[in-house]
């Protein structure tokens, strides 16, 4: 096959064929032979074409503009790839115009924001991390691949590895929370499931991570806003989920909008060379962001010859419809302010990406309309969308084992969530159909019996801003504001749960008030619903909250009133079933928050993993002259790492193998950990690490590891954690990566507060 396109593009090499013929050299040495030819043939305009990546319209474009003429250039070779292009039929004649049309024949790389799921729809990421089950989250990269591939897409811009700790910042949705330890097994499971062992494997994908460095830093949690730290915080809690990605073969790396030390990331050599290439050996080809070169001009790095010419002298491959390298790179190499050595550089990497995904071997290969009506929106896709889902949702409260409900009487299902389709899916469900999502009122129909009664109101608004409203309605309605007045709504809801048992209120955000461009300032439930809520909560019955958000939301006064609230954030197309299953206890809830829920907005940041200070707060109580506010209490509402479960769980007997380990040896660390509930169920046990005595100054304590067990009611298990002096390790002022010896604290628990530990001394 790789012969028949060399031949089409006459470039057929004895090299090549001899290179075939041994095979003990490698596919690597096989694919330098094969793009060594295939350069050898191409002009300068035609390596400069393939560092141009455009997005044609007809999907969705997150940047101000669209690709223009792009039939025309793609048959100039003026076009190493589109996305925003979807389904097989589309993606077919795009590469039949590379492919029969150009000079070279060279195909093009499809790719897509894949970012939870595909067409099939999966919670959103920040969901998906609260499992803390990478084997799941494996699971689900692999399915969104494998959907992927089989409707034309070789390449998706997933997954999303910023550390967030500030969740005004809307995009806090797409990532794995505030966590470098979770972060980076969630980074290096992603690219797993998307890559599997073969790339060039029909159902497999290359993975893109993004937004390489720092994006999620943005100050004031305002998006694309600038960011500023030390290189010891980069190195020791920014940087190592971009590195998980690249260590775990992610064939390409997305550059972020913002910048990093004064200069925009895509101009940024320290990132994309020192870093990534020689630090880290990345050997994939780095993509811009949307139209990233280009913004370099409002950040003041010139016009736009020269942000281009910068980008390409730090490492960047290939610009993403910007078009800065196809019309300025050649300018510049007769200026000498570009090489033809880091074209060429740039053009092999892209060159290789599509030989390693067999796009030469067969440029149709992810074009096969039969699997595409096979595999695409398959009955068994949309039965893991209800597994991941349930493993997503976080149990913050449960007064009176409310939950789960009982499946007999009156439930009042209410609120602006409850019967929605347009707003399950979440943010950056590009290719996912809303219409095709279960609403809670349908999926709580799927499975009660004749027993239960349920009553339906809307109760509010998701917000009575119209203002909001359009903001929040650019990709289709998200809020749909009611032709009956707030009062008249609210009127309806009351008399609805004075006619039940229980209430049930599905309320939060609206699907776009996060993501790209969607930060918040105030990021508590919208007055409306806050007004429902009090109606509701004067009625007296129990008060069952499910809370649908991108981020955290600050719920000080909502944790008071309700009886119990489950956190679902999005949960994608089978939002309906897997919110009823986990209602009525088909499903007990084991997820636990991986972002830590502010009481306020003044709190952010607000992370466990904060350092001391000179003058820490002992306790949670104000006291002068410490470091605490005078108006809220420095603890979140519910920390990194919480959530409950219908059963209970103790920890008892947290002991290490040795209290005096030395040098390299590793030890263990145990903790009982028993079912003393009603119900069998998961519980992830977490290690965390504090360091109290360091050369540079530690966080109060680290997550180091974590394992999501299953037990029986009444069982107990002991939970083993292997200690290492890898897990001692920091950033020390010189970046070197080393433990000192010295007392370590091991703890194990429930979440990132609630520990039991033990104290060790740690010699050379
Ligand atoms: C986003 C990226 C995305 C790209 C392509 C940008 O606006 O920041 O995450 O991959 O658009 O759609």
């Amino acid at each position: 096959m790789i012969k028949k396109i060399l031949i089409v593009a006459g470039i057929i090499s004895t090299h090549f064929l001899h290179a075939q013929t041994r095979d003990a050299k490698s596919d690597s040495y096989r694919m330098k032979v094969y793009v060594d030819a295939l350069m050898k043939k191409m002009t300068l305009d035609e390596k400069i074409g393939q560092l141009n990546l455009l997005n044609p319209g007809g999907g969705v474009a997150t940047g101000a503009v669209v690709s223009s003429n792009v039939e025309t250039k793609i048959k100039a070779g003026n076009v190493g790839g589109l996305f925003g292009v979807i389904g097989v039929d589309k993606i077919r004649r795009a590469q039949e115009l590379a492919v029969n049309g150009s000079r070279l024949h060279i195909p093009l790389i499809f790719g897509s924001d894949v970012i939870h799921g595909y067409k099939t729809t999966f919670p959103i990421p920040l969901g998906l991390s609260c499992s803390w089950d990478t084997v799941m989250i494996e699971r689900s990269a692999r399915i969104a691949g494998t959907e992927a591939s089989a409707d034309g897409l070789s390449w998706v811009f997933s997954p999303m590895v910023d550390i967030a700790r500030d969740p005004r910042w809307g995009r806090i949705a797409e990532g794995a929370g505030e966590d470098t330890y979770l972060g980076s097994k969630v980074a290096a499971a992603m690219v797993r499931g998307y890559q599997g062992n073969d790339l060039s494997a029909k159902n497999t994908v290359m993975a893109c991570v993004k937004h390489y460095a720092l994006y999620g830093a943005a100050e004031a949690g305002r998006d694309y806003n600038t960011t500023d730290m030390s290189r010891i915080k980069m190195y020791e809690y920014y940087l190592p989920p971009y590195k998980a990605a690249v260590d775990a073969g992610a064939g390409s790396v997305m550059s972020s909008f913002n910048e990093v030390d004064g200069i925009p990331a895509s101009a940024n050599k320290f990132l994309m060379t020192d870093v990534l290439r020689k630090q880290w050996d990345f050997k994939g080809f780095v993509v811009t962001d949307y139209t990233a070169i280009n913004e370099m001009i409002e950040h003041g790095m010139g016009d736009l010859k020269t942000v281009s010419a910068l980008a390409l002298n730090a490492g960047i491959d290939m610009d993403m419809v910007g078009e800065g390298f196809l019309t300025t790179l050649k300018k510049s190499l007769t200026e000498k302010k570009v090489t033809l050595q880091q074209i060429e550089t740039a053009c092999r990497r892209i060159l290789e990406a599509k030989y390693k995904l067999g796009l030469f071997d067969d440029p149709y290969r992810y074009c096969d309309s039969s699997r595409a009506r096979k595999e695409v929106l398959s009955i068994d896709k949309r039965q893991s969308a209800r597994e991941f889902a349930e493993h997503s949702f976080v149990l913050l409260k449960n007064n009176n084992q409310t939950l789960p409900l009982k499946k007999s009487g009156t439930i009042a299902l209410i609120g602006p969530l409850a019967n929605n389709k347009n707003n399950m899916l979440g943010t950056w469900a590009v290719s996912g159909d809303a219409q095709l999502s279960i609403t809670v009122l349908d999926g709580i129909k799927n499975i009660i019996g004749s027993d239960v009664n349920i009553l339906y109101a809307k109760g509010a608004n998701i917000s009575d801003d119209t203002s909001l409203a359009k903001k929040a309605n650019v990709f289709g309605e998200k809020v749909d504001i009611d032709n009956r007045s707030p009062q008249e709504l609210i009127n309806e809801a009351v008399i609805t749960a004075n006619n039940a048992d229980v209430i049930v209120a599905v309320i939060g955000e609206a699907s776009e008030m996060s993501g790209e461009s969607a930060s918040r300032s105030d990021i508590g439930l919208p007055t409306s619903q806050k007004e429902l809520l009090k109606a509701l909560s004067k009625t007296g019955k129990p008060l069952v909250l499910v809370i649908m958000s991108g981020r955290p939301l600050t719920l000080p006064w909502e944790s008071e009133i309700a009886t119990s609230i489950l956190q679902v954030w999005f949960p994608g197309h089978e939002a309906g079933n897997a919110i009823a299953d986990v209602l009525f206890g088909n499903y007990n809830p084991s997820g636990k928050t991986t972002i830590s829920f502010p009481r306020n907005v003044g709190q952010i940041p607000i992370y466990y993993n904060h350092k001391n200070t000179g003058r820490p707060l002992k306790g949670d109580v104000w006291q002068k002259f410490r470091s605490d506010y005078l108006d809220v209490a420095n603890s979140p509402l519910y920390p990194f790492g919480f959530g409950l479960s219908y059963t209970t769980f103790s920890y008892e007997d947290v002991r290490v193998s040795t209290n005096n380990p030395k040098g390299n040896q590793s030890i263990t660390a145990t903790a009982k950990v028993t079912n003393t509930g009603k119900y069998a169920g998961e519980e992830v046990v977490q290690l965390y690490i504090s360091d109290p005595v360091a050369s540079v100054t530690r966080s109060v304590k680290d997550l180091r590891g974590f394992k999501k067990i299953m037990l029986q009611r009444g069982e107990s298990k002991d939970v083993t954690f292997t200690i290492t002096t890898e897990d001692l390790k920091f950033y020390n002022t010189g970046l070197h990566h080393v433990w000192e010896p010295g007392e370590f604290i091991i703890q194990i628990g429930t979440n990132s507060q609630d520990v039991k530990s033990v104290k060790l001394n740690w010699t050379k």
